[in-house]
Formats: C-alpha cells, sequence, structure tokens
C-alpha cells in the first residue's frame, strides 16, 4: 500500500483544496491529511481560520480521498511524520516548490502539484469582504 501525505490549513475548503487532495491521492492508496491547529496557525503564521481546527477536521473527513486527518503542531514534525505515518510520498501544492526537499533524506519521493489558478481561502475571504 503505498501512503501519501500532505500539510495545509484547508480553510473554507474550495475546489482549489479538491483539485489538490484528488491528485494527491491519485498518487497512492491511502491519504493523510497533516491539519494546522488553530494555535500553529495563529502563532507561527498570525493567521486565524474561519473555521476551527474540529470544524475543518470533520469537513476534510467527509471527503472521499481522505483517509486520516492529524494535527500539524510545528515546523519540525515533518520529518518524524515522514516515518510514523510510514509515507512513501509527499505532496505540496507548488507554491511551496523546493522548500521541502529535505524530505528526500527521509526517504520519500517529494511531489510538487500545480496549484489551481484564482482561488484561495484568502481570496474568498478578501471577496466577501468586498461585497
Ligand atoms: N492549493 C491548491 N490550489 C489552490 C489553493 C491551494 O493546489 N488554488 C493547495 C496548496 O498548494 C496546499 C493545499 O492546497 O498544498 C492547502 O493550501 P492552503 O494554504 O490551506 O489553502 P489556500 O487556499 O492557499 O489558503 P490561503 O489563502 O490562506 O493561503
Amino acid at each position: 500500500m503505498k501512503r501519501v501525505i500532505t500539510y495545509g490549513t484547508f480553510d473554507l475548503l474550495h475546489f482549489g483544496h479538491i483539485n489538490l487532495l484528488r491528485r494527491a491521492k491519485e498518487l497512492g492508496d491511502y491519504l493523510v491529511v497533516v491539519l494546522s491547529t488553530d494555535e500553529f496557525n495563529w502563532n507561527q503564521k498570525q493567521k486565524k481560520s474561519y473555521f476551527t481546527y474540529e470544524q475543518r477536521k470533520a469537513i476534510l473527513e467527509a471527503i472521499r480521498y481522505v483517509d486520516l486527518v492529524v494535527p500539524e503542531e510545528n515546523w519540525d514534525q515533518k520529518r518524524t511524520d515522514m516515518h510514523k505515518y510510514n509515507i512513501d510520498t509527499f505532496v505540496m501544492g507548488n507554491d511551496w516548490e523546493g522548500k521541502f526537499d529535505f524530505l528526500k533524506e527521509e526517504g520519500v519521493e517529494v511531489v510538487y502539484l500545480s496549484r489551481t489558478p484564482d482561488i484561495s481561502s484568502s481570496q474568498i475571504k478578501q471577496d466577501l469582504n468586498n461585497k
């Protein structure tokens, strides 16, 4: 069984997220999503999501491509996650191109998928604010 992992906040889930999750799952048989906690978002990125961690988790768990959702609590857990979840392939959108190549040292394949153009959680918030 080939195991794939990806990371993100996935707030206000949109079709860019679905495209990413579908293509990530197609790279293997089992997809783990490591979801930023509210504390991690706030402390490390100064970002407050619209939906709470538990709400974002419940939404992701309802998606057919997603097999497991676990918390992302710090920047450094990626190396250990690769072993903890027995990962073969690490996937991120290409806004992160090259940033996680160091994970190859843990024996995983690192793949960057093209982002879906013209949509993001921040854009949705901004557009709604301007209405
Ligand atoms: N993603 C994507 N296409 C988009 C938006 C996001 O492929 N249009 C991917 C990202 O590259 C990442 C994952 O979805 O691998 C989760 O991204 P996240 O940062 O949670 O979503 P964004 O919509 O980019 O959120 P924000 O605007 O807050 O950065």
